[in-house]
């Protein structure tokens, strides 16, 4: 097993705030790793950190082994990471379709120079419409969509940007079982496919359905880790969340 991702002693204050306090955790390629925590405990702003939307105060970040001192999200092509927001962000003006296909023209610049939405682009994003579901609403306009089908189209943008980690925050959160089980399926391909993933999420059905590792924060802190049965009986995380 390979740490792809890994923190040591990190650190990011707001203030007072220790939003995460020399936090150190690894993430092993390939597999599904749960980021779990009380509401405010930090693992929003580990996300950020990671992906390079905030900056960390102390401590260091290495992916693959290779420290990444000034994260910007701009370079994350660069290191093959994709994130979720726990708000929607989509081009609401945009069609279905050209939310998916935006992703995949930056992503082959050169291939759209001389044709932007060549048959091949539309294609590739037509496959990852049906994969989500979303194929019947190409041609809506995001803003059009339910709440469960904007989720599902941002699921599709992970998908468009094919990177080899993906962190999730919360993109089971406000859902109906029926939409759950797709995107937990959704992540179950992604692994097979040898992606490496983080998802945060409250609800440990979904976690003890997906994860092959859990990392407990409280107060920015690492609580607890291991695999996710055994985690989620340990006395401590119970505390962290009776106490909640
Ligand atoms: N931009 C910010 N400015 C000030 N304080 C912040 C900021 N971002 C996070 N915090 C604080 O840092 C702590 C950790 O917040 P964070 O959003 O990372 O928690 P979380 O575990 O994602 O919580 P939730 O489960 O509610 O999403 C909280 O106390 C929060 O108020
Ligand atoms: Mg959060």
């Amino acid at each position: 097993m390979k740490n792809i991702l890994e923190t040591k002693e990190l650190i990011k204050s707001f203030g007072g705030v220790h939003a995460v306090d020399h936090l150190s955790v690894n993430i092993q390629e390939g597999q599904i790793t749960g980021l779990v925590g009380p509401n405010g405990s930090g693992k929003t702003t580990l996300i950020n950190l990671l992906s390079g939307f905030s900056l960390h105060d102390g401590g260091s970040v290495f992916f693959g082994g290779a420290e990444r001192k000034k994260i910007t999200p701009w370079e994350n092509q660069i290191y093959n990471i994709t994130r979720t927001f726990q708000q929607i962000k989509l081009f609401d003006q945009m069609s279905v379709l050209d939310n998916i296909l935006v992703i995949i023209t930056e992503r082959n610049p050169f291939l759209a120079l001389f044709e932007r939405h060549s048959k091949y682009h539309i294609s590739q994003a037509e496959d990852i419409l049906k994969q989500v579901d979303l194929f019947e609403k190409r041609f809506h306009n995001a803003g059009e969509l339910s709440y469960g089908q904007k989720k599902l189209l941002e699921i599709g943008r992970v998908l468009a940007m094919d990177t080899k980690i993906i962190l999730f925050d919360e993109p089971f959160a406000g859902l109906f079982p029926e939409i759950i089980k797709k995107i937990e399926n959704i992540i179950k391909a992604l692994k097979q496919e040898g992606k490496t993933i983080v998802l945060v999420e409250h609800n440990m059905n979904i976690i003890r359905n997906l994860c092959d590792h859990l990392i407990v924060m409280d107060a920015g802190k690492l609580l607890a880790e291991g695999h996710p049965e055994k985690v989620l009986t340990e006395r401590v995380v119970l505390e962290a969340y009776l106490g909640e």
